[in-house]
């Protein structure tokens, strides 16, 4: 190739990446959150701000305070506001048919964050999330190998009820102790994802499991109800990550902080960055029409003492936490 074409080729490279990184500058996307139930879901909204603010995008921020009224409510007052596009983190599954029927007739596209819903594929345009089956699973496959044969009796903290990461998460980890007869949930209530809540519901299980003398593990569907449970069967005079296992699902800062100080024993990571792929998927989208991968699977990678928690907290300390 000759210099001439050369030039010309990174000329024209040049322009199509230009051309796709602005193709939502300047657009307005209104995002529907939850709340902030726990810190990974803080890091999420911190994360989804500094996307928006790097790409040139006006983000137009709902807290819905856990109800999903509010978020419908919002998702309505985006639509009125015609809004370029609408990213949902939505808190339980069903109950979204009408609402996101409504966005698709106004042509505003609904990308479906961290959470999936009951509805037909066609209302939304992308969903970024996580394989919330497979993170059961590797928290289930986790706990089976520590285990070995020794009998086990696990108490889990659910998350959310009808949200689809404590329906998953709950199916994957029953998947992986399938079979191993020695593993059995004792029992299982939700903690509705949050710290307070996981402590109080592990202050329950202890008192009817023997002083928590007859408990092998605690599953729970998030880091900070683990933390709360930590919490909890140390009030009990017992010693969490040795008297009690801990296995839980996010990897926030403050679950290594408990692996440094010998509390905490594994966790599977999900990515506060949905917005990242959520926002690429939408720039290509309004730029030339280009249909993005219905589903955008993030990684979910197991952590354990053995993987540096001092480096992992000290990595994610301020990365949106
Ligand atoms: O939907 C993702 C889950 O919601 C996170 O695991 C949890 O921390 C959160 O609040």
């Amino acid at each position: 190739m000759n210099i001439i074409k050369t030039l010309a080729v990174v000329a024209g490279l040049a322009t199509a990446l230009t051309s796709f990184a602005t193709a939502q500058e300047g657009s307005v996307v209104g995002f529907s959150q939850i709340g902030s139930e726990s810190g990974w879901r803080a890091a999420e909204t911190s994360v989804t701000k500094q996307q928006a603010e790097e790409r040139g995008i006006e983000l137009k921020f709902a807290d819905a305070q856990q109800k999903q009224e509010n978020q419908i409510k919002a998702i309505r007052g985006f639509i009125a506001r015609d809004v370029d596009a609408i990213p949902v983190a939505p808190v339980v599954a069903t109950g979204w048919e009408d609402v996101l029927t409504e966005a698709k007739e106004a042509e505003i596209p609904v990308i479906l964050l961290d959470r999936g819903v009951d509805a037909p594929e066609d209302l939304y345009l992308t969903s970024v999330a996580s394989d919330q089956v497979k993170e059961g699973r590797v928290a289930g496959e986790w706990l089976v190998e520590a285990v070995g044969t020794e009998p086990c009796k696990v108490v889990e903290l659910q998350g959310t009820v009808g949200s689809t990461p404590a329906i998953n998460r709950k199916q994957g980890f029953e998947e992986a102790i399938a079979g191993h007869d020695n593993i059995t949930i004792a029992r299982s209530q939700t903690g509705d994802f949050t710290r307070a809540k996981g402590k109080e519901v592990m202050e329950g299980f202890i008192k009817a499991e023997n002083g928590g003398a007859d408990i092998c593990a605690v599953y729970a569907h998030n880091d900070d109800m683990a933390v709360g449970a930590i919490r909890a069967i140390k009030d009990a005079g017992l010693k969490p990550g040795t008297d009690i296992k801990v296995v839980s699902i996010d990897a926030v800062p403050d679950i290594f902080a408990a692996m440094v100080a010998g509390e905490a024993n594994a966790t599977v990571e999900l990515t506060p960055n949905m917005a990242g792929p959520a926002f690429d998927a939408l720039a290509a989208y309004l730029k030339d029409g280009t249909e993005p991968e219905k589903f955008i699977i993030t990684e979910s990678k197991l952590y354990t003492p053995e993987d540096n928690p001092q480096g992992e907290y000290d990595t994610r300390k301020g990365l949106g936490y």
